[in-house]
């Protein structure tokens, strides 16, 4: 989600929304009846698999609003219900979509306190990993946090500095903050690290290998030296960054980011795998196996 160039989906996409339709804001009908048995039991296959991964990982706050959210673990949840307890405890709300959207409309919608969810679940043969976001990804990795107040916030003002960010033509910048908080972000506890990133909670081997693996770095958070840092979406993160809390990100984020944008748009990229002077380091990572991966 960091263009606006027109979507072209991917194969599976195609055949989960044939014959369905979306409003001018990509928003549909979450299609209840589309779901079969078969995809209850992916649902329920992978749900008990993070649970069983999560206590002692996730976040509190992850945890908690899975609880508070009440979602179901055996089938896949109607938005509908989910929403009552969103709505009271942040407002926020989900709305279903057919899968990425193009991003002013991505952007627009968590300005307004909704999430875009995928409606549709993974098929059986790819269970363990997806290019494209599904409704285990969307649902189960972003929408528990959204019951926290203070992440809540932090992904409205996200989508509001999206649409300036826009404008500004520094987007490929701000994609980068929200992959490394949001999708692949790590948090600092008296109990030891934890996971918030929802890229990482929805993927039962990277929430192992997050935390537990020497081969990432894990960097203290760092506002302007993350949106200059490139990284993967086709395996495992070589560097995650960490942060003390939630109002520490939503602090550091506050400002207005127009200068930062100034700042650094002629920086030098700075390459997935590296650890800069300067960098707070929480873990160096011993790189082990990425010599099988080219460069990012
Ligand atoms: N404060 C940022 C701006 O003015 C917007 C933003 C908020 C960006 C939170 C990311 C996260 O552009
Ligand atoms: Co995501």
């Amino acid at each position: 989600m960091d263009n606006t160039e027109e979507f072209v989906a991917p194969d599976v996409t195609m055949r989960k929304n044939a014959g369905l339709t979306h409003a001018a804001d990509y928003t549909m009908r979450q299609p209840l009846e589309r779901y079969t048995e078969e995809d209850h039991a992916t649902w329920a296959k992978l749900y008990a698999r993070q649970l069983a991964l999560l206590p002692g990982r996730a976040c509190d706050e992850f945890m908690d609003g899975i609880q508070q959210l009440e979602v179901d673990p055996l089938r896949i949840p109607d938005f509908t219900q989910l929403n009552q307890h969103l709505m009271q405890a942040t407002g926020w709300q989900l709305v279903a979509v057919h899968g990425l959207i193009p991003g002013d409309i991505f952007f627009e919608h968590l300005a307004n306190r909704r999430f875009p969810v995928t409606w549709w679940i993974r098929e059986p043969q790819n269970l363990d990993y997806l290019q494209e976001p599904d409704i285990f990804h969307d649902l189960f990795g972003h929408v528990p946090l959204l019951m926290n107040p203070v992440f809540a916030d932090y992904v409205q003002a996200y989508g509001k500095g999206g649409v300036k960010a826009q404008a500004l033509g520094s987007l490929d910048m701000l994609a980068r903050l929200y992959w490394f908080t949001v999708e692949f972000g790590l948090i600092n506890t008296p109990a030891g690290l934890r996971i918030y990133g929802a890229g990482i909670l929805s993927s039962g081997s990277e929430s192992m290998y997050a935390l537990e693996s020497d081969s990432p770095n894990r960097l203290g958070f760092d506002l302007l030296r993350i949106m200059k840092t490139r990284y993967r979406y086709d395996s495992f993160q070589k560097t995650y960054f960490v942060i003390d809390n939630f109002e520490q990100l939503f602090k550091a984020t506050e400002p207005d980011f127009t200068p930062y944008y100034e700042e650094i748009a002629n920086k030098d990229e700075i390459p997935a795998g590296d650890v800069l002077d300067g960098d707070l380091v929480i873990h160096r990572g011993t790189g082990e196996g990425w010599a099988l991966t080219e460069d990012a």
